[in-house]
């Protein structure tokens, strides 16, 4: 930080002087200045390791698509051990005010204590927003698979981040709630004992047109707009008819919306410029992907389907520390690592850095950044193409027979760097 170049802003944040913050349109769209303010926020565990290896990757890139023109603003927001420690509160307010203003932010992982109390801090980040769909693009970057010819994976997994089982509408088993729950199935609708015994938990599976279809059309803009073919429409809905059945009948109905017209095809080839939307039944789309992952460029599903999927996909090439991830609402954007805080691993330098890297790769695209975007792209397969890494991926080259460079997690972002 230049300490120099900042101002208090209401006595509490450092904001960097020469920064500017980007700017929400009426339409939602989003005014990048050639000197952004983005907030990040380090994460818990690994956090602290890799977001400085982040940064220093998405700098160099910057630097070196657009020669000084353009930079980055960089803004540390607490939250998570590091505001607890500071502030004795894991979200301080004004992380989440200054993330509102400043519109597209990126974060490490956040740890969720099991067993005592508050709420997720991501569940907090989500909502305080309204991140109605994430975006996970799976891709092969050279490292070691599971599976062979992973350069056939190349599918952006849009999880519905909104509505469904994770809204938390949930009655404990012989809890006294759920009792009144139960009784009104029984008495009022008609349902047996059988589906509904005395002991039975049940969680609630909301569903909603609305919160569908701005999901849909966000995935069906970003397919066309980065020219994909097949986009299929997940979901078990032969079986949840209400819910799964109800989005993808909504996902057809977005399909015949004007914007769509000529450009989404419900049957046929597709030509230049189209995509093709089918449906495909959840645990097929398992099986598939496994099997004929080429198949299918985009995945566009529910909330909970969507976690199954896109921790399959991304176990495809390797696992979640290859992959990134972006939480999008109406122009505001999150990014994140998809993994966890890994906190085995936590202050010995060895995490990988590559989810959250990719992940700013991934901001930068999103800011129309495209070529510096790129060239992360480009020097990420370069070092994994020279087999360096840290001992995760080095691990993988040698379980496959091939030798392979050890590196801590800051020198693996300075090869990065070196390569761009
Ligand atoms: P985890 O992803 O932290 O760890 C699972 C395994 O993967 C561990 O062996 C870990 O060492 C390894 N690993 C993860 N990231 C790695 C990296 N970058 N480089 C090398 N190895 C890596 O998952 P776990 O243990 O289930 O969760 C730990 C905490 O993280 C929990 O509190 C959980 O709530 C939180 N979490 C936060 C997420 C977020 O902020 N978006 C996402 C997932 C979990």
């Amino acid at each position: 930080m230049d300490w120099d170049n900042v101002y208090r802003w209401e006595g509490k944040a450092l904001i960097p002087q020469d920064g500017q913050f980007i700017r929400l349109r009426e339409d939602k769209s989003i005014e990048v200045p050639d000197n952004p303010i983005i907030p990040y926020i380090e994460g818990d565990g690994i956090g602290p390791e890799i977001a400085p290896a982040m940064i220093h990757v998405v700098n160099t890139a910057v630097e070196r698509a657009y020669g000084g023109s353009r930079k980055i603003y960089w803004l540390e927001l607490l939250a998570g051990d590091k505001a607890e420690e500071k502030t004795g509160n894991r979200m301080p307010e004004e992380t989440l005010e200054i993330l509102k203003q400043a519109i597209v932010s990126i974060k490490g992982p956040l740890g969720t204590p099991v067993g005592k109390g508050g709420k997720s801090l991501n569940a907090i980040l989500r909502q305080s927003m309204d991140f109605y769909s994430a975006i996970r693009p799976v891709y092969w970057l050279g490292q070691a698979t599971p599976i062979p010819n992973p350069e056939r994976v190349n599918v952006a997994v849009f999880r519905e981040n909104s509505d469904d089982v994770y809204m938390g509408i949930e009655y404990m088993p012989k809890a006294e709630n759920t009792q009144k729950v139960r009784e009104f199935f029984l008495r009022e609708m008609g349902v047996s004992e059988y589906a509904l015994p005395m002991d039975c938990g049940i969680t609630v599976k909301p569903m909603s047109e609305y919160k569908t279809k701005r999901h849909v059309r966000k995935a069906l803009r970003w397919a066309i707009e980065n020219k994909k073919k097949v986009v299929a429409i997940v979901g078990k809905g032969n079986i949840m008819k209400a819910t799964e059945g109800a989005f993808m009948n909504w996902a057809f109905e977005v399909a015949k919306e004007p914007e769509f017209e000529g450009k989404v095809i419900t049957e046929g080839e597709p030509k230049d410029g189209q995509v093709l939307m089918v449906k495909v039944i959840t645990d097929q789309m398992l099986m598939q992907l496994v099997l004929k992952p080429e198949a299918y460029d985009v995945i566009v599903t529910q909330n909970l389907n969507g976690d199954y999927i896109s921790d399959l996909a991304s176990a495809l090439v390797g696992g979640p520390g290859f992959v990134p991830s972006g939480n999008i609402g109406d122009g505001y954007a999150l990014f994140e690592s998809t993994h966890g805080t890994a906190y085995d691993i936590a202050g010995k330098g060895i995490a990988n850095p590559l989810s959250l890297t990719l992940s700013g790769a991934m901001m930068l695209e999103y800011m129309g950044w495209k070529d510096a975007a790129e060239l992360i792209y480009q020097a990420v397969r370069r070092a994994i193409g020279e087999r360096l890494g840290t001992p995760d991926i080095a691990g993988g080259f040698r379980r496959m027979g091939q030798q392979a460079k050890e590196l801590s997690t800051m020198d693996f972002a300075k090869a990065i760097a070196e390569r761009v």
